[in-house]
């Protein structure tokens, strides 16, 4: 049963730029705006290892994160960590794992870490994950079968959002490819453009195939449309039977089982966890499918270690405070308007995309608690790639462009072997290179080597410089494996959640999403004309072309 609406009880709220840390922080970004980040480390030797943080003491299950390529000091630190306290982010915290209704404009609460045990669920309905993980489980002892009695081999699911970015990032970073070929292969199709699904059913085979509906609402427009086209698909596949190629992870049972999900095969997930954040839950079957339980277990107990940390690790030593709290004095302090999350591992490439959400629609927001505006800037534009490929492409920008771009480099380490080594070695240099910058002399010297005359010297000089003060913080960990993925995707999760508090926020919500789903209904019923006049003639025009397609 869906919890009831019962409002938020709000703390008093200040808004930051009224807490008197905001003013000492103000000073500190003045001091520090002028200084080449580089010169830091000659000011501060030891900032390398006093501005890194790590899960754990030791061990091979850690993840460390150094910020000294961040333009930061300890002094500065010091008025972020202040800040912190000023905005009680530790009341906010205790509420978080408490199971509190901090989603107060849905009256809900933001419970996803009981999803991993880290804290009680606020009700039960949808957190007992045993009938998923029964139906993946046999899934991967190859006993379920299509209407004619064939064995399932290829799952795909069907989602967008919080239901498709989570398990999709998941399932590249972990799923083998040497894996027992006869364990079902998993695909994702998000987009209402034709072409995705249809890519993806060109290589399937309709009697071995079952799609996932993964829609925590039932009602979302691109998944429901391509349902419909997958169960034209079966049967024009000659599955009679479609019933025997669905399952749904849905709340809406009812609409699911209309559609014709079999209701048994409708996973159900609580309330309390948003969209963004719910591989954990339901969500994550297709996960639960590509790599199994015990994997999915350790994803879960990564996630734990980081919700363990940042509930009881001091601010002073806490990894989700210190990336939410730097991230915020890029964006409020430096007026850096822009993170590039630069994952190097080609099983993180989704990497970017799942944090644009998280980052996006949790705090791209400028109403706060008590309804006024947010009189300062808040989420950043996230977006970024994999490496070494950034290298040969955006990261020109970064160099040479007229941008501060704050970075994250994702860092697994991996195995001790001559790629593995060189794909490391690529992001820690480019971190380097990035914060470093060449200077003109620099560059003159680099165009002596080369054995040019004086005066091409003094002509190509300026296009080799580099400005640098790229400010970036590095992530390293041990290897890329479901408990480190899990581990990563909490501290992400958390760093928003700091940073919502601080600003006012609720990160837990998305209603300027309905606004551009209301006007695509608008146009969809053919009340194009009653809308501006740019758009009335832009559909128009689209009628048009579709209209000449289509002569015979
Ligand atoms: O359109 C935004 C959104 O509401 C996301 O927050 C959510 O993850 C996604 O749509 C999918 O929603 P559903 O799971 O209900 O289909």
């Amino acid at each position: 049963m869906a919890t009831d609406f019962i409002p938020f009880v709000p703390l008093p709220f200040v808004p930051p730029q009224h807490l008197p840390a905001w003013v000492a922080l103000g000073a500190h970004a003045r001091r520090l705006a002028p200084r080449p980040l580089a010169t830091l480390f000659t000011t501060e030797p030891a900032r390398a290892e006093r501005l890194s943080l790590a899960l754990s003491d030791s061990g091979v299950r850690n993840l460390i994160a150094d910020f000294s390529k961040q333009k930061i000091d300890a002094a500065a630190l010091s008025s972020l960590l202040q800040l912190a306290r000023e905005a009680r982010l530790d009341v906010g915290m205790r509420r978080l794992f408490a199971g509190d209704r901090l989603n107060f404009t849905e009256g809900r609460a933001a419970a996803h870490m009981a999803m991993r045990g880290a804290c009680p669920a606020p009700d039960t309905q949808g957190a007992d994950t045993s009938a998923p993980r029964a139906f993946a489980a046999a899934l991967r002892a190859g006993e379920i079968k299509g209407s004619s009695g064939k064995t399932i081999r290829h799952v795909i699911n069907i989602g967008i959002g919080g239901s498709d970015l989570g398990p999709r990032l998941a399932v590249d970073a972990l799923k083998d490819p040497a894996d027992d070929p006869h364990l079902p292969h998993v695909d994702f199709v998000a987009n209402i453009d034709p072409r995705e699904l249809a890519a993806v059913l060109a290589h399937a085979d309709a009697a071995a195939t079952l799609f996932i509906i993964s829609s925590k609402s039932f009602g979302t427009a691109e998944t429901l449309a391509n349902a419909e086209a997958a169960r034209a698909w079966l049967q024009s596949g000659g599955q009679t039977d479609s019933g025997a190629h669905f399952a749904a992870v849905s709340n809406a049972v009812d609409a699911a089982s209309h559609f014709g999900v079999r209701p048994e095969r409708v996973f159900p997930l609580p309330e309390w966890v948003g969209g963004r954040f719910s591989v954990w839950s339901a969500i994550g079957l297709p996960l639960l499918i590509a790599i199994g339980e015990a994997a999915f277990d350790d994803f879960l107990a990564g996630a734990r270690a980081l919700d363990e940390h940042f509930a009881t690790a001091p601010f002073e030593r806490n990894l989700p405070v210190w990336l939410g709290l730097i991230g915020l004095w890029n964006t409020d302090f430096l007026a850096i308007d822009s993170l590039a999350m630069l994952p190097y591992a080609h099983g993180l490439r989704h990497f970017p995309a799942w944090l644009q959400q998280l980052e996006m629609e949790s705090n791209g927001k400028r109403t706060l608690r008590d309804g006024s505006p947010s009189a300062v800037p808040t989420a950043p534009i996230v977006w970024g790639g994999a490496g070494t490929v950034g290298q040969h492409a955006f990261h020109q920008l970064l160099y040479q462009g007229t941008r501060t771009v704050a970075l994250d480099f994702i860092v697994p380490v991996g195995a001790d072997e001559p790629r593995q080594r060189a794909l490391v070695d690529n992001a820690l240099a480019q971190a380097a290179a990035l914060m470093v910058g060449r200077s003109l002399d620099a560059a003159r010297d680099s165009l002596h080597r080369r054995g040019l005359p004086e005066a091409e010297v003094e002509r190509l000089a300026p296009h080799l410089c580099s400005a640098g003060n790229q400010p970036g913080t590095t992530i390293l960990l041990p290897r890329l494996d479901a408990f480190h993925l899990g581990a990563l995707l909490a501290l992400y999760e958390h760093k928003i959640f700091v940073q919502g508090w601080i600003w006012g926020i609720n990160p837990f919500d998305q209603y300027g999403v309905e606004l551009g789903k209301d006007m695509a209904r608008v146009l969809a019923a053919g009340k194009a004309g009653e809308q501006d006049a740019s758009t009335a003639r832009l559909v128009k025009l689209a009628q048009g072309f579709r209209q000449a397609a289509f002569k015979p």
